[in-house]
């Protein structure tokens, strides 16, 4: 037996050239011994841990059992909390591999999560751990708060950095990037890249400032502004991306980095929306902050019977009306989910939530109803009858932070999820006939409770926004796009049948109604499809040549490997492990 394994290991390594043809595992040769561990651990204060998986307190046999703990982490799993302050593990189960549900009966093993992580809370840790993991041909993992719909923040036989205790908010009046002689006169927010939307919103509010901000107060700045980061203040001010004015990294072959528009402005192009674990691991960011203003908004919802073949007619109108709702700088949330209710009751058939944030301190309730109006009395009056409306009064806020706080957390998490997404522009919405079709794809109605997400969020502010130096890295799609849609596919947890039927149906069958709806448009990295076909140019468009010249250049050794992420090319994963192609 001991011969074989020399032999096999004699075979692998002839075939080898420079560079190693996997990365390391645990229980490979060329995993560091229990002493290297140790004198990493010693290198930075004893902040090494080695995390048993948060379900393992419910399986008898493992270290952690423990029956009182147990019945706490069931009952949290589906809060986004519980995965967000552990070490290891992820939003959806399916990106630790099913591994060790806290559910009984299922297998429970470390295999699908990070082997090590650093509690990282100081650039030196960072840095230790990618000179670590370079000079040992181990596999890289950077979690922050491990949302990640596309699982880039988890990966087996690895050591992880957990950046989620990068924390410290400071606020300035201005700012003046290192290294330029000059200084940017505009209210600055400085974070730690593990800094959260709610403690990051908060500060802002606290100065009477906006900071561009998602949903979900647990989402952290690193993850969010690496992709690009939409939200409802999209429309007026751009993508979050675009307002960053320098992030502090280490770059892949561990040294300390600033970029900003003075030095390394190829790294500070592509960090604005090439993708996290990419291109180095930020520590600190330092984003531009926008004056506050009262805003005002509304929900509505609308809703039909079961089967009512004009619920998409309607709904390609209401596609079409938003090129003309952006134009009045109007932002909206939206969403159809099947037998929803509106005013408390179940209409059995499809119901539409919409959410119109108004963007502009000149607006009044009277300009936003006005606004509304003919659409709503479009509808009446095309189709008596066959739709219930529910229209809220309009509600002014005097902070961002006021109405965002209500609905952004706690969120749902702990079950297995794959999204689906696209990018869809001004002309694509006013073709009703092919947004019709596009629905009746997208939402049979045979579609148990599945919905579509439609968010209102691109326009004027990300058309028109000027990145410091320029230009960055935000999908070109982005700039056209009014529209985000996003589905998403579930599956019953362990069934490996049920779960290569139902991915397959999101990627090729149920995502392509909306590329065609915008062939030439693209996607939102960060809200997206992990097995996206043509992943490069739907991610990046034109964008993405110039960020693999980069990523070639400052990781030639590929130290930072994720997939989809750019440059991720010549490697692949081959069961729990990375190969190279
Ligand atoms: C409930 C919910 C609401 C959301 N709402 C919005 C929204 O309104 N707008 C929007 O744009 N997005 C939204 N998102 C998507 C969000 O932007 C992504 O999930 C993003 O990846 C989260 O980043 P994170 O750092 O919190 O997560 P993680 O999963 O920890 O990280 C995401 C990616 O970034 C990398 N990364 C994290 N930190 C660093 C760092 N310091 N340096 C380098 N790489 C790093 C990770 O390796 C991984 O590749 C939402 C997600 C959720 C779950
Ligand atoms: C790292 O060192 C600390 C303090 O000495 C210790 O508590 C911890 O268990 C060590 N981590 C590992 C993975 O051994
Ligand atoms: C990680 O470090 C932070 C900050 O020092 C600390 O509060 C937290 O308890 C640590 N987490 C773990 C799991 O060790
Ligand atoms: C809001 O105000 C802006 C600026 O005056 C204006 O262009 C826009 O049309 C207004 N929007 C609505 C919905 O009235
Ligand atoms: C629709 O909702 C009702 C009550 O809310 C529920 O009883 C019924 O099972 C739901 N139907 C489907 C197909 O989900
Ligand atoms: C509703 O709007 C459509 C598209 O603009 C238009 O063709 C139609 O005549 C309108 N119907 C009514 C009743 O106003
Ligand atoms: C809107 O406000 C009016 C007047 O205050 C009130 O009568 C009405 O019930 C409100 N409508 C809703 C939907 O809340
Ligand atoms: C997931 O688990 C299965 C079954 O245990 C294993 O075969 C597979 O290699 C794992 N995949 C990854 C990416 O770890």
């Amino acid at each position: 037996m001991f011969i074989l394994i020399l032999q096999f290991l004699h075979l692998a390594s002839a075939g080898q050239s420079k560079t190693p043809v996997c990365k390391a595992s645990l229980g490979s040769s060329d995993w560091p011994s229990l002493c290297q561990w140790a004198a990493l651990n010693a290198s930075i204060s004893g902040r090494l841990l080695q995390p048993p998986p948060p379900g393992a307190v419910c399986h008898p046999g493992q270290p952690t059992y423990s029956a009182t703990e147990c019945p706490a982490v069931l009952n949290a799993w589906s809060d986004l909390t519980l995965h967000t302050e552990n070490p290891i593990s992820s939003a959806w189960d399916n990106w630790n591999n099913d591994s060790c549900l806290p559910t009984l009966p299922s297998p429970c093993s470390g295999e699908g999560y990070p082997v090590y992580v650093i509690n990282a809370t100081c650039k030196e840790d960072v840095k230790a751990g990618i000179d670590f993991a370079r000079e040992n041909n181990i596999r890289l993992n950077i979690k922050s708060t491990g949302h990640d719909y596309l699982g880039r923040s988890t990966s087996p036989n690895s050591l992880s950095i957990w950046t989620h205790h990068l924390k410290g908010i400071s606020i300035s009046k201005s700012f003046k990037p290192q290294g330029c002689d000059f200084c940017i006169d505009v209210p600055a927010i400085t974070a730690g890249a593990g800094s959260q939307m709610g403690e990051l919103n908060l500060a802002a509010s606290q100065e009477n400032l906006y900071i561009l901000s998602g949903g979900s107060a647990s989402v952290s700045y690193g993850g969010y502004l690496t992709g690009g980061g939409h939200s409802a203040l999209a429309s007026t001010y751009g993508m979050a991306a675009d307002s960053v004015l320098e992030f502090e990294i280490v770059s892949p072959t561990g040294e300390f980095l600033t970029l900003n528009e003075c030095q390394n402005q190829d790294l500070f192009w592509a960090t604005r929306g090439g993708g996290g674990s990419t291109f180095g691991v930020i520590t600190s960011v330092t984003t531009r902050a926008w004056p506050a203003f009262n805003f005002l908004t509304l929900d509505m919802t609308f809703g039909t019977l079961a089967g009512n073949p004009s619920f998409y007619t309607a709904m390609s109108y209401f596609f079409s009306q938003f090129p003309l709702l952006s134009s009045l700088g109007i932002t909206s949330y939206n969403s159809v989910t099947a037998n929803g209710s509106v005013n408390g009751i179940n209409y059995g058939g499809f119901q539409g939530n919409f959410m119109l944030p108004v963007l502009s301190p000149q607006n009044t309730s009277d300009s936003l109803n006005a606004a509304l109006a003919p659409i709503l009395a479009n509808i009446s009056a095309t189709y008596p009858d066959q739709f219930v409306f529910s229209v809220s009064n309009v509600t002014t806020y005097a902070t961002f932070y006021d109405w965002w706080l209500p609905f952004n957390g706690p969120d749902n998490a702990g079950t297995e999820l794959v999204i689906g997404s696209r990018l869809i522009g001004a002309d694509a919405l006013r073709d009703t006939n092919a947004v019709e079709t596009a629905l009746k794809g997208v939402l049979p109605s045979d579609i148990g409770t599945a919905g579509l997400n439609f968010y209102l969020l691109g326009g004027k502010g990300v058309a028109d926004a000027v990145p410091r130096g320029g230009s960055d890295a935000v999908n070109p799609a982005w700039r056209k796009a009014l529209v985000h849609c996003v589905t998403g596919t579930s599956w019953t947890p362990l069934d490996n049948a049920e779960k290569a039927k139902v991915i397959p149906k999101l990627t090729y069958t149920t995502v392509q109604y909306l590329r065609n709806l915008d062939p030439d448009s693209g996607a939102y990295i960060n809200e997206a499809d992990k097995y996206e076909p043509n992943w490069q140019k739907t991610f990046w468009g034109s964008n993405y040549e110039r960020l693999l010249q980069i990523k070639r250049k400052v990781d030639p050794e590929d130290v930072l490997w994720c997939h989809p992420c750019v440059g991720s090319e010549e490697w692949e994963e081959v069961g729990d492990r990375v190969c190279r192609v």
